[in-house]
């Protein structure tokens, strides 16, 4: 087989085999396929695309090109939760304690920030002492023995696909249904869950901007899910404004806190209820929808979930008394509210923005490389659909970087549209994609 040939049969928009994709994806993470033809290769994908049974075949591929972790030391049906991203998306922090607590096994490896999007890990390294690092014995008894562990996704899973998406970014392919699909899919697949619910954000805060774009990227990896043997399905849900208030590290955790004891914003527990519904029904814990908000609202009101948040920080080596003592959390130097500069109903608060505003701050990344400041970030006062007067708070700016800050305030305030008419919120479920059906709400 030679690659020239791979190359050729794409770039004459052919269906290619499990071989040829094998061959590829072996070839290139060896290092015997050069950047040049795999970057003609990727070429050739993004304007031809791939149908789904090559993109399955490359999932595949690329799942097998690292270490495929095995769970199977884990009793009970492993169901993974992933998010494609976004602004105050703490939703894991909540959901893994509450799903845990009505005894699904969450054995979660969660990534980092970066640009305007935040990551799990870090958002939990800013409670104080907790440690994401722990190998793969303690791991697996730490969710036998709590029904929850989040560790760091080891460097070593899905090699290929480290090697692709950095030639992805800068050949001009990221763009691609099928290159994103199988490039998430085949890390979740290498995690080793049974079953896998997707969160695919939707608007401007999210990687994919358009409705249409987000349920075409969600068919295409539910498709994948299904087809690799994997229980998936999807929601499709809202990201053109923040989720709930807190944007920054140890904020966010602190609203997720707030959430497991009943108080949490609207949207955000929300959210987390259906989400945990799903996963209890991957579980096969719940037949249907209905009883899983029931036993997700149970768990809240009588503070299994909350307790086991606090079981769960323990086990890392986290100071678990945060959960009743928010004074324990970093808090920055400047507190600085944002006043309205003029009155009327909020009718948009692009989500992208405020994510940088956060960066800006010191809660995110620009380069993977930068040092974070877990007590930096926003807490908005009002959301999409509030009415809200000139000179009242609009948000709360949390900083200890004081260069960028009149940067970050401008930013903040351009980022909301206040208009004279009244304004609905925003749709936080768009719809949900499962093997059978796409059904749009
Ligand atoms: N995230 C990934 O892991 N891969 C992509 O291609 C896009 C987003």
């Amino acid at each position: 087989m030679r690659v020239y040939d791979i190359i050729r049969k794409k770039r004459d928009n052919k269906e290619l085999s499990k071989e040829e994709i094998d061959f590829f994806i072996d070839g290139y993470s060896k290092g015997n396929i050069p950047d040049y033809q795999a970057s003609a290769f990727l070429m050739a994908v993004f304007l031809n695309k791939m149908n789904i049974k090559e993109t399955t075949y490359l999932t595949n591929a690329m799942m097998n090109s690292g270490e495929v972790i095995d769970l199977s030391k884990i009793d009970g049906i492993k169901v993974d939760k992933h998010s494609t991203g976004g602004v105050g998306d703490k939703t894991t922090i909540a959901l893994a304690p509450i799903v845990a607590s009505l005894g699904v096994p969450v054995a979660k490896m969660s990534g980092r920030g970066l640009g305007h999007t935040g990551g799990t890990l870090d958002k939990l390294e800013s409670i104080p002492g907790f440690n994401i690092e722990m190998d793969s014995k303690k791991f697996i008894d730490s969710v036998n023995e709590y029904k929850i562990a989040v560790c760091g996704q080891t460097g070593e899973i899905a090699l290929a696909d480290k090697k692709l998406y950095a030639l992805r970014d800068v050949t001009a392919t990221v763009e691609d249904i099928s290159l994103i699909s199988s490039s998430i899919m085949c890390k979740k697949l290498a995690s080793g869950a049974n079953s896998i619910l997707l969160d695919v954000k939707t608007g401007d805060g999210a990687f994919m901007k358009t409705l249409d774009d987000s349920f075409s990227l969600a068919k295409s990896m539910v498709d994948i899910g299904n087809n690799m043997g994997r229980e998936t399905i999807a929601l499709v849900t809202d990201m053109s404004e923040p989720l709930g208030y807190s944007v920054g590290n140890s904020l966010e955790v602190i609203e997720a806190i707030e959430t497991l004891k009943g108080n949490g914003p609207k949207d955000f527990t929300y959210l987390c209820e259906i989400l945990a519904s799903y996963m209890l029904i991957l579980a096969k814990v719940v037949d249907d929808f209905d009883e899983g908000i029931k036993n997700v609202r149970e768990v809240i009101n009588n503070k299994s979930a909350l307790n086991k948040l606090k079981e769960f920080i323990k086990n890392q080596g986290g100071d678990e008394r945060v959960v009743d003592d928010y004074s324990l959390f970093d808090k920055a130097s400047n507190i600085v509210e944002i006043k309205s500069v003029k009155s009327g109903y909020i009718k948009s608060i692009k989500a992208e923005d405020i994510g940088i505003c956060a960066m800006i701050l010191g809660a995110g990344r620009e380069k993977k490389e930068d040092n974070l400041d877990l007590s930096a970030g926003i807490v908005l006062n009002k959301k999409v659909g509030d009415y809200v007067l000139e000179g009242e708070t609009l948000g709360t700016m949390h900083f200890n970087k004081t260069e960028k800050f009149e940067i970050a305030r401008d930013k903040f305030i351009n980022s909301y549209e206040i208009v004279d008419e009244k304004v609905n919120q925003n749709k936080l479920i768009y719809g949900i994609v499962t093997k059978d059906e796409i059904k749009k709400y």
